[in-house]
């Protein structure tokens, strides 16, 4: 097969997203624009470039912290402004040379292919769309290509076509070099327009073809709003595909799932559950509006309403309402009720009590809480890290541990109770009272 290199451009100023941050950096679904595009270019080829422009060093880092062999080009936006204009000066080596745009997130790895393997000279994606303002027309006549036209340009005839360029290409790599030096930036822009190669190569006999693609999938993220949409249809697909792979889901309209996240067995997630980050989820069920963040759950029920922030390892285990765990490995305990669990490890048969809490910053630092097996840990006790339980341990409810507590011990920490009798009635003023 040809030997593939794919280009991302991502040099637009991204006016329509009202930001200051650059467009291809928005998130959707947990990764940015410019990430999911990149990911998928990475499944064709190790041949990928970025173009650059408008805040370039933010976009440059983050591509380069995520995918290092990234080439990137910063645009000459000045003197050759347009999609164009972002090719010159690029040098390619491969056959066959794919365009992308860095805000088209939804666009699929089979769609890229397909452009990629096509045999034309030039091959442009396009759509027939329902309302194709502000897309390059394709004007086809006698079942062949002739140009696109942009919105800017066309006639009322042109603009009646509804035939959309999507915006992405895949070139022989003779003949972008050809063409790209021949196109111009006479039209109502004063752009180098990249569409412009159509007209060249069908003037010079060669062969342009159009490959139909789903409108949706490449659908351009201009504004907020698109941003939102974008993720909605995302999600959706996300969801579908893992509800046919066995996992079930109350009002899936309401559920958040990160598409690194992994599924196994069998899973229930009840309604307003998020899923977000790398978790690996076995055999367990997500109660309502539980939020859930790169973790391991396994052979659990987890809510409603906790939280599992980054760095967990649930096993066998039951996480109440209001219980919040972070970098917390537990395996087969329960924490039924308003409890933090941080920077702990806590072995099988132990029963959190409802208010426990693992102290663990001193202001400076972070310390750990190690719990061993069989531990009953009454209600409303704070562990002040770092401390380690032995198995088999009592902990009185109120108590403070400060300090280590040997197998088979008691722990309590309180002050002796006091009843002062008629207090009630000598503070408040009741009936035996003189007023
Ligand atoms: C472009 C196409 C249009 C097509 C539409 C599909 C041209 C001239 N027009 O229009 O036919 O229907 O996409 O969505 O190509 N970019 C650069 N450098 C620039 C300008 C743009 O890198 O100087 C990048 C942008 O960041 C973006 C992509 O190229 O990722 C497309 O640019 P955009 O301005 O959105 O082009 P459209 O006007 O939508
Ligand atoms: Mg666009």
């Amino acid at each position: 097969m040809d030997k593939i290199a794919i280009v991302i451009l991502a040099a637009g100023f991204g006016t329509r997203m009202k930001s200051q941050k650059a467009k291809v950096c928005f998130k959707i679904c947990g990764d940015e624009m410019i990430t999911h595009i990149l990911r998928k270019s990475y499944e064709i080829t190790d041949d990928v470039s970025v173009i650059l422009h408008y805040n370039f060093d933010e976009v440059k880092d983050l591509v380069l912290s995520k995918f290092p062999n990234t080439k990137i080009y910063h645009q000459d936006v000045q003197n050759y402004p347009g999609t164009g204009g972002a090719l010159k000066g690029v040098k390619f080596n491969a056959d066959k040379i794919v365009v992308l745009c860095g805000d088209m997130p939804l666009v699929k790895v089979d769609e890229i292919k397909r452009l990629a393997e096509n045999d034309a000279d030039i091959a442009l994606s396009m759509f027939e769309a329902k309302n194709p303002f502000g897309y390059g027309r394709v004007i086809i006549k006698n079942g062949k290509v002739e140009k696109i036209v942009e919105e800017k340009d066309a006639n009322a005839d042109e603009k009646a076509v509804k035939l959309a360029n999507a915006g992405c290409y895949a070139f022989k790599r003779e003949i972008l070099d050809e063409i790209l030096p021949q196109i111009s930036n006479q039209n109502a822009q004063n752009e180098y327009y990249l569409t412009d190669t159509i007209k060249i190569a069908k003037d010079k006999q060669k062969i342009v073809k159009a490959v139909l693609v789903d409108e949706t999938n490449f659908m351009g993220i201009n504004d907020k709003f698109a941003l939102a949409n974008a993720e909605i249809i995302m999600q959706n697909e996300i969801k579908q595909n893992l509800m046919k792979s066995g996992v079930i889901m109350h009002l899936p309209d309401t559920i958040y799932i990160d598409p690194k996240a992994k599924f196994e067995g069998e899973c229930e997630l009840e309604n307003g559950v998020s899923i977000i980050g790398e978790c690996v989820i076995k055999n367990s069920i997500i109660k309502a509006h539980s939020v859930i963040e790169n973790s391991l759950v396994e052979d659990s029920d987890i809510g409603p309403m906790a939280h599992l922030r980054p760095d967990c390892e649930v096993k066998g285990t039951h996480i109440g309402n209001f219980v919040e765990l972070k970098k917390a490995k537990v395996n087969n305990i329960k924490a039924g009720h308003l409890s933090y669990l941080g920077d702990c490890e806590i072995d099988s048969g132990t029963n959190v009590g409802c208010g426990t809490i693992t102290c663990n910053y001193d202001g400076k630092k972070k310390y750990k809480t190690i719990i061993g097996k069989n531990v009953f840990i009454g209600s409303d006790t704070q562990l002040v890290a770092p401390v380690n339980i032995a198995d088999d341990v009592m902990i009185a409810a109120g108590t403070t541990v400060t300090s280590d507590i040997q197998s088979g011990e008691l722990a309590i920490s309180r002050i002796k109770q006091t009843n002062i009798k008629g207090f009630f009635n000598k503070f408040f003023g009741g009936e035996n009272a003189k007023k």
